[in-house]
């Protein structure tokens, strides 16, 4: 997929087309973060049960992730079922697991045509087997796509994720060979699920809520936040262009000052490891 791919798609004369237009190639986030919120209330509108919204919100994801695999963003992390999500009402629960596999199933083609690498973070064993099952052979088949890197966050709570990688990093450091080692920052960054990868630039939320619920506590220490109004399932790619257009005109500091030449991300101010 290209620019020229999606330009293709977009009417010209559009606001759409304005916005692209108006994107610098050379300053995209390198990793999209998405708290897809507001289905339920997407579908309490429209008087229809909570688990028609999240149907509804598949259509949002798919062009979502066309979107950022076409703009050339390396990352998108979608935050799909949190840990707290558990507490929901069983039915509910049970038909967002197969709303899963059917969008997995339904996408693989695609995935694969395009070089999208999929990837869960989270608790994957505490989900169904059979969810499982589906999730692990689509990471497995797509293992070797070196375009996006879509990260679905499942069963993911922040706080547990890094008391995990806490936990982890201790076990290294208990091994007789790492003796000499400290914890620092980018060893315990190491054991993250997003181990490897850039933190999020950009922290989109739909719906309206000003709160972060527990996602990727650690990693969107810098990132820039944008919430908007908008539904989930009413979400689309000229909305995620908005927020790129958005994200373009701040100024990210790191803590420095403007125009200093400072620091260019967090990570270059880190005192070395001992
Ligand atoms: C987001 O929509 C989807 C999940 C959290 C699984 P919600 O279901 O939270 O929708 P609202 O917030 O009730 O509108
Ligand atoms: C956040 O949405 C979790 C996901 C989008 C998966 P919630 O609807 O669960 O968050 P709260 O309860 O409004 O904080
Ligand atoms: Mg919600």
């Amino acid at each position: 997929m290209s620019k020229a791919d999606f330009k293709g798609q977009i009417p010209e004369g559009s606001t759409e087309a304005a916005m692209l237009a108006s994107l610098d190639e050379n300053r995209m986030p390198r990793h999209v973060a998405i708290i897809m919120d507001g289905n339920g209330r997407w579908a309490r509108q429209r008087r229809l049960p909570r688990v028609d919204g999240h149907r509804a919100g598949i259509s949002a994801v798919r062009e979502t992730v066309e979107a950022a695999a076409q703009l050339d963003i390396e990352v998108l992390t979608l935050y799909a079922f949190s840990r707290e999500n558990w507490k929901r009402p069983k039915d509910e629960i049970e038909t967002l697991m197969e709303l899963l596999k059917e969008f997995v199933a339904a996408e693989l083609g695609t995935m694969l045509k395009h070089r999208i690498r999929f990837n869960v973070i989270g608790r994957i064993h505490e989900l169904d087997p059979m969810v499982q099952k589906c999730l692990q052979e689509a990471m497995t088949l797509t293992a070797t796509g070196d375009g996006l890197l879509f990260n679905i966050a499942l069963s993911y709570g922040g706080r547990t994720e890094i008391t995990e990688a806490a936990a982890a990093a201790h076990r290294f450091l208990c091994r007789p060979e790492n003796q000499h080692r400290e914890l620092d920052e980018t060893l315990l960054s190491s054991f993250l699920y997003t181990s490897g990868q850039p933190d999020p630039d950009l922290l989109i939320r739909t719906s309206g809520e000003m709160r972060v619920s527990n996602f990727l506590l650690w990693q969107i220490a810098y990132a820039e936040i944008w919430v908007t109004e908008v539904l989930w399932p009413d979400f689309r790619r000229c909305d995620l262009l908005e927020a790129l257009v958005a994200f373009q005109k701040r100024e990210r500091r790191y803590g420095g000052l403007e125009n200093e030449g400072g620091p260019s991300r967090p990570t270059d101010v880190l005192a070395p490891s001992r």
